[in-house]
């Protein structure tokens, strides 16, 4: 591991770069990322306590959101494949590109990886090969990831929703990045959102509570025949999950790393 990358949240890059040079401490390369407030510091990986108590010293009030020893001085843009999609966590937009979904890397690009997303985004590419998606609703959007990808598989008109002000503009930021704005739509809220009966197929990845709390009311917005693609707990947990909902038919059960994806039909 030859470098060490220091990322400082600030909105004074150039003040901090003054400060490093005249303390003796020039950064191999920096690069800032003006949506983030994010100062990219990159230095030889050598003397690196050394290095973090000089750089403590010299930006006393600055806060260092993360280190990290690196084999490359770039930032990587890491990527990751489900069926046909090419998920690319990406620091800056950049030109659509039709066979990638673009998702904004945030420092630890773990959104994406959980096994949740991945059973929900499995299970998206397999209902998306038997038939067309109709429209979707996406509760607890997160990075907007499984809505971008219902998109992308042909859904023409996605709802999106958050509690958290957070994730609904980083998932609105995401699909502009995609140019996927005329088709998925992302609001602050929750199933009171939706309208009544107006979905083929709702994506609930959530915790536990808070799916046992909403899954009566999740029917409500599908139309008949409509399906609900639950996930965010354990096979332990099916039959309490089950038994909010006693009309839903199981259509299909996925499972990965103690998680589990389930299919109900309405
Ligand atoms: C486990 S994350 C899933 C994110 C994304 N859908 C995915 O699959 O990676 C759950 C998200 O649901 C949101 N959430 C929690 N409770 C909610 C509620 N009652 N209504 C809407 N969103 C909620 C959280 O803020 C969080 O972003």
């Amino acid at each position: 591991m030859p470098f060490l990358r220091v990322k400082i949240r600030t909105r004074d890059p150039q003040g901090v770069l003054s400060r490093l040079l005249a303390g003796g401490e020039p950064p191999l390369t920096s690069d800032f990322l003006p949506e983030e407030d994010l100062l990219l510091l990159v230095y030889p990986a050598e003397g690196l306590h050394e290095r973090l108590r000089r750089l403590a010293r010299l930006l006393p009030r600055e806060d260092f959101e993360e280190t990290e020893l690196a084999e490359s001085p770039e930032l990587e843009e890491r990527t990751f494949e489900v069926g046909p999609l090419v998920f690319r966590a990406v620091w800056r937009s950049r030109p659509v590109s039709s066979g990638e979904i673009f998702l904004k890397a945030n420092l630890s690009f773990g959104s994406g990886r959980h096994a949740t997303t991945l059973l929900c985004l499995r299970t998206l590419v397999r209902l998306a090969e038997k038939g067309p998606l109709g429209r979707v609703f996406d509760l607890g959007c997160g990075s907007g990831i499984l809505a971008l990808a219902a998109a992308r598989l042909g859904a023409p008109q996605v709802l999106a929703v958050d509690i958290d002000l957070r994730a609904v503009r980083e998932a609105r930021h995401n699909v502009e990045m995609n140019a996927l704005g005329e088709r998925v739509l992302v609001v602050k809220g929750s199933l009171s959102a939706a309208r009544p009966r107006s979905f083929d197929l709702v994506l609930a990845n959530l915790t536990i509570g808070t799916i046992l709390a909403l899954a009566p009311e999740i029917p409500q917005v599908l139309r008949p025949g409509g399906m609900a693609v639950l996930s965010g707990f354990g096979p332990p947990q099916e039959e309490a999950l089950r038994a909010r909902l006693p009309k839903a038919l199981v259509l299909g059960r996925e499972v990965l790393e103690g998680w589990e994806a389930l299919i109900l039909g309405f």
